[in-house]
């Protein structure tokens, strides 16, 4: 059954009837929820969080800049990219964040690729606000030039791409899907051949934190990877030592 014209662009769902359609058994029996044959998943653990699995990915440091000068750096995953032409990302921001109102005030950001070596650099930014430190001073982090915004580049990733914001969509009570349109993406050249990674490149890949092992510790167990190893922040490390840590 074909569903009506019109029907999906109208904001209705439609549901389709199977009546009158033969299906082999097996396909009758996974579509009724029931098969008794299949034995269970023994092999797999079952854990909170969903996006585990899916997080081994370069996360992006997002760069924003006031309109008075000032610098602040966020750690973002909640992004995905969207669309080639025009080239473009969409990113979940939070309210309530430093970064959301600097994205107000001049419409424009710089998202960096994290080197390895930066992941004191990433869980801090993701673990402090901006309206409490200098992030981006107490990172250290050197500015570099960008080609059509006011935001800098991070010479110490290893590619930058800047932005301009072309909608700010109000999702729910917390967030705002932020749509930026790639101006430039820079890559370092060391590390990256016609825009792919190098196999000796050195990216920073996040694993997120380990869940349920300490509940007063907000970033005991951030783990990171890089191209197949992984390993703990050290929390230990200056950097890292000025997260304020959760009251039980
Ligand atoms: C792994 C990770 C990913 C995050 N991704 C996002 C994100 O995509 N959007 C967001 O608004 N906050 C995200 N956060 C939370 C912010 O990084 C955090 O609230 C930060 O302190 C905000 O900084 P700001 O107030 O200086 O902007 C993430 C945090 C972590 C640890």
């Amino acid at each position: 059954m074909r569903p009506k014209a019109g029907a999906f662009g109208q904001g209705r769902l439609e549901t389709l009837s199977l009546s009158g359609l033969s299906f082999p058994e097996h396909q009758r029996r996974f579509m009724s929820g029931r098969d008794d044959a299949w034995r269970g998943p023994t092999e797999f653990e079952t854990i909170a969080h969903a996006n585990k699995p899916f997080s081994l990915r370069v996360p992006a440091l997002m760069v924003t800049r006031g309109k008075d000068g000032t610098l602040n750096i966020m750690l973002c995953m909640w992004f995905t990219p969207m669309g080639a032409e025009p080239s473009s990302f969409l990113i979940a921001v939070d309210r309530k964040t430093k970064s959301y109102e600097l994205l107000l005030e001049t419409k424009e950001f710089v998202i960096a690729a994290p080197e390895e070596s930066m992941l004191d650099i990433a869980v801090y930014a993701g673990s402090v606000s901006g309206y409490t430190e200098d992030k981006w001073r107490a990172s250290g982090l050197t500015p570099l030039r960008a080609r059509f915004v006011n935001v800098p580049l991070v010479s110490e990733a290893l590619a930058n791409v800047e932005f301009e914001i072309a909608r700010m969509l109000p999702f729910d009570h917390k967030y705002d899907l932020v749509v930026g349109l790639v101006r430039a993406c820079h890559v370092k050249s060391a590390h990256f051949r016609h825009g792919i990674y190098l196999e000796g490149a050195t990216p920073l890949l996040w694993l997120g934190k380990e869940s349920g092992v300490t509940r007063t510790d907000k970033a005991a167990t951030s783990h990171a990877a890089g191209l197949g190893r992984t390993w703990m922040a050290d929390h230990d490390s200056p950097l890292l030592r000025r997260i304020p840590k959760r009251q039980p």
